[in-house]
């Protein structure tokens, strides 16, 4: 090759989940393989779902370009569905629909930052983010892990890393990896925070769906003026069982979604169609599926706990929650790659290690049991307790 590519995107990481997924190419399958890898929803979306996506097949209209940000009766749908969880004013112009969650994130910072600023990003964080921040040339500025806080960040830690360049702190709630929830105050704290310094707080909500208990995750959008500060970003792929669908959410004031606009259209267009009619569907008949799926995950976790503490492998539950429960290795000084890869090579459970989610995480794996059953958790916790490391 006699051309040069661009040196950011060379020093970004490889994507961690196809990596890991490598690993199983030298992998002894003498038993089925635990597949806790990637987040996805282990069930299909309901029959009536796919049914009435055939019949919209059927539109001439449906092959054609969405408005760019999105069909209106989903921006009114979502809209309307937020109000009514959060208890606040969300209108249609404050949503801009996006092409699953990455994409939501990756606008979102092209639209609040340029090269050179920063972003306030707790560790452990979610792979993706950082790696975008890599990309554009914007830093991610770092907030330690706080497993003494249940992995909630720190407001005062953050509060110390703002300067002139900082343009947001990103929250994950509940937390990929870690699985933790952050309580409303600690959202809320970070909002004031935000406020105080003139910046975004960007609040990723992809697993809203699956808090512990029912209620609001936090107040943010009871409060008149939440367009000043907040930005969230909801995922349509996990509470709908619709990640290949390729449908998510931008909510923010009106003017960030007017520049917003701007880099949806150089990206993609607009969101697939079909995705959204799907995610239109999702909103308005699927509640009560969605809610059934949120209690088989309640009960998962509560699972998952039990196995952990009724085992004595070493390995411990650090935090839990979502789709996710982040647990400290036993095998101190060794890299977290290598108890990965040890874990899917010699016990067939595929997991991935805390160094995809930040500096100083070598002594945690990131399990994520969306994808697998509840009675694969016994046995993933017998599996454990014969792990010997040479
Ligand atoms: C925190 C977080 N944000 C965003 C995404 C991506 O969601 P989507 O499939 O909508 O792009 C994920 C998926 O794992 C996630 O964990």
């Amino acid at each position: 090759m006699a051309y040069r590519l661009n040196f950011l995107l060379g020093a970004v990481v490889e994507p961690p989940i196809a990596e890991v997924h490598g690993w199983l190419a030298g992998r002894t399958p003498d038993r089925s393989l635990i597949d806790m890898a990637q987040a996805v929803p282990r069930h299909a979306p309901p029959a009536e779902a796919t049914r009435h996506l055939q019949e919209r097949l059927a539109d001439p209209e449906i092959v054609r370009y969405a408005p760019i940000i999105g069909l209106a009766p989903l921006r009114e749908a979502f809209a309307r569905h937020l109000s009514e969880a959060y208890g606040g004013g969300i209108a249609a112009g404050n949503v801009a629909i996006t092409a699953g969650c990455n994409q939501a994130f990756c606008l979102a910072m092209m639209t609040l930052a340029e090269a050179g600023d920063e972003i306030v990003l707790p560790l452990p964080y979610y792979f993706n983010h950082q790696m975008w921040l890599d990309m554009l040339g914007i830093h991610a500025v770092h907030l330690p892990f706080r497993p003494d806080r249940g992995g909630v960040p720190d407001p005062a830690e953050a509060e110390a890393r703002i300067g002139p360049r900082t343009r947001a702190i990103v929250l994950v709630s509940p937390n990929n990896p870690t699985g933790a929830v952050y309580p409303p105050d600690a959202i809320a704290a970070f909002d004031d925070l935000a406020r105080r310094h003139g910046i975004a707080l960007v609040l990723d909500e992809t697993y809203k769906d699956f808090l512990p208990a029912d209620g609001a995750a936090h107040g943010l959008f009871r409060r008149d003026d939440w367009p000043q500060s907040l930005i969230q970003l909801y995922s349509f792929s996990k509470a709908f069982a619709m990640a290949g669908h390729r449908v998510g959410a931008v909510t923010a004031a009106p003017e960030m979604i007017e520049q917003l606009t701007k880099a949806m259209d150089c990206v993609a267009i607009s969101a697939p169609r079909i995705g959204q009619e799907a995610a239109l569907y999702g909103l308005g008949h699927l509640a009560p599926w969605v809610a059934a799926n949120r209690e088989t995950m309640r009960q998962r976790v509560e699972i998952l706990a039990a196995a952990f503490r009724a085992n004595a492998s070493g390995y411990e539950l650090v935090s839990c929650g979502a789709y996710f429960a982040y647990v400290r290795h036993p095998h101190r000084g060794r890299m977290a790659k290598d108890v990965s890869r040890h874990l899917a090579q010699d016990l067939g459970i595929l997991t991935v290690p805390g160094s995809a989610f930040g500096p100083g995480q070598e002594d945690f794996i990131r399990f994520a049991f969306a994808n697998v059953d509840a009675d694969a958790m016994p046995e993933m916790a017998r599996r454990l307790a014969e792990s010997r490391m040479a």
